[in-house]
């Protein structure tokens, strides 16, 4: 028996803040010591639905996997790779859309939600109800056991394991069922104290600049007990202390804590300790993305692409038998 095979993938819109690391990424990085792993910017995911406005995508793209290697993703241990440039991908997801139950698709609760919620955008199509079972093929086609995600992905993973069953009973046991490797969604505030989300406007990302870091924090509310420099305040209800918990040490949040309760330290000076805090934690971040910049990070890409579309087609070679197509 080989290691055991690592699949995961994020959709490129957008950058990552703190909670894609938290909550994903962190794990990734980890993971690579112990297993041989595949991590794909998933294109064709993210199509589903912004199919209307689909410019994004691309330089998207780029943004993704300079994210992902400036955390410590690393393409010589790992394969990061596109969706897109896997053909093979396509023809896996042709032929388990023979043996996908629709009623399977239909009754993902993400499924029902991402209709409701993104009103704006016309889901009713045929890509968006099959997307849990891209994901199942993108999971297999490598032949993943374990999945690193979040805990919102937990259908889509249980969908995966009864769509692998499906096939397994009809042509004989090929494919292992994957298992989720599920971390709590990180209950991250942003710089308004709401959950920290890219729709919200309020998320430290991983790329934030020194600069940008100090014009996050500055302006920040804190308690509105403090109108005053000798006002006290209860760090509980500061979005400020908030962001300490995530960023500064125990020690020091007791004693800002403490301060604050009895007015000796200032809100300029409190969040001043947090701005470091934050800029010590991105260093190395910022450190890593600058040598990655330098090179062609498409290269890279291109080169994970290779791999991954060698593994994929070995799959799909195996699969055709095993259907006899
Ligand atoms: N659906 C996942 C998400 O929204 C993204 C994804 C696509 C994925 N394919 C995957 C995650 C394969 C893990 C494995 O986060
Ligand atoms: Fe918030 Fe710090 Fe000001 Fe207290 S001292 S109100 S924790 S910013």
């Amino acid at each position: 028996m080989g290691k055991k095979i690592v699949m995961s993938g994020m959709r490129p819109t957008g950058s990552c803040h703190i909670g894609h690391w938290e909550g994903a990424l962190k794990n990734w990085v980890e993971l690579q010591e112990k297993y041989q792993c595949y991590y794909s910017i998933v294109d064709w995911h993210a199509l589903t639905t912004e199919y209307q406005d689909s410019k994004y995508i691309k330089p998207n793209i780029r943004e993704l996997l300079l994210d992902w290697l400036s955390v410590g993703v690393n393409p010589e241990k790992s394969v990061v790779y596109l969706q897109s440039s896997i053909k093979e991908i396509t023809e896996l997801f042709l032929i388990f859309s023979m043996i996908t139950p629709l009623g399977w698709l239909e009754r993902v609760p993400t499924f029902k939600e991402q209709k409701i919620q993104l009103k704006d955008r016309d889901l009713n199509t045929f890509g968006f109800l099959g997307y849990p079972l891209l994901q199942t093929i993108d999971i297999i086609i490598v032949r993943g056991n374990i999945v690193p995600v979040g805990e919102d992905q937990v259908f889509h993973l249980e969908l995966a394991r009864e769509i692998v069953r499906k096939f397994n009973n009809f042509y004989g046991n090929y494919f292992d069922e994957p298992m989720g490797f599920l971390t709590p969604i990180p209950k991250l505030p942003g710089i308004d104290g709401r959950k920290m989300s890219k729709s919200y406007n309020n998320a430290i990302y991983i790329s934030d600049t020194t600069e940008t870091i100090e014009k996050k924090i500055k302006p920040m509310i804190t308690d509105t007990r403090r109108k005053r420099r000798n006002d006290p305040g209860v760090p509980e209800d500061c979005p400020v202390f908030a962001l300490h918990k995530s960023f500064s040490s125990k020690h020091e949040m007791k004693e800002i804590s403490d301060a604050c309760r009895k007015a000796a330290i200032g809100c300029i000076d409190c969040k001043k300790i947090l701005i470091k805090n934050i800029n010590d934690f991105l260093e190395p971040f910022r450190e890593r993305r600058k040598r990655y910049e330098k090179l062609n990070v498409m290269d890279i890409l291109e080169k994970g692409n290779e791999k991954a579309r060698e593994t994929a087609k070995r799959t799909l070679e195996e699969v055709r038998e095993l259907v006899k197509i």
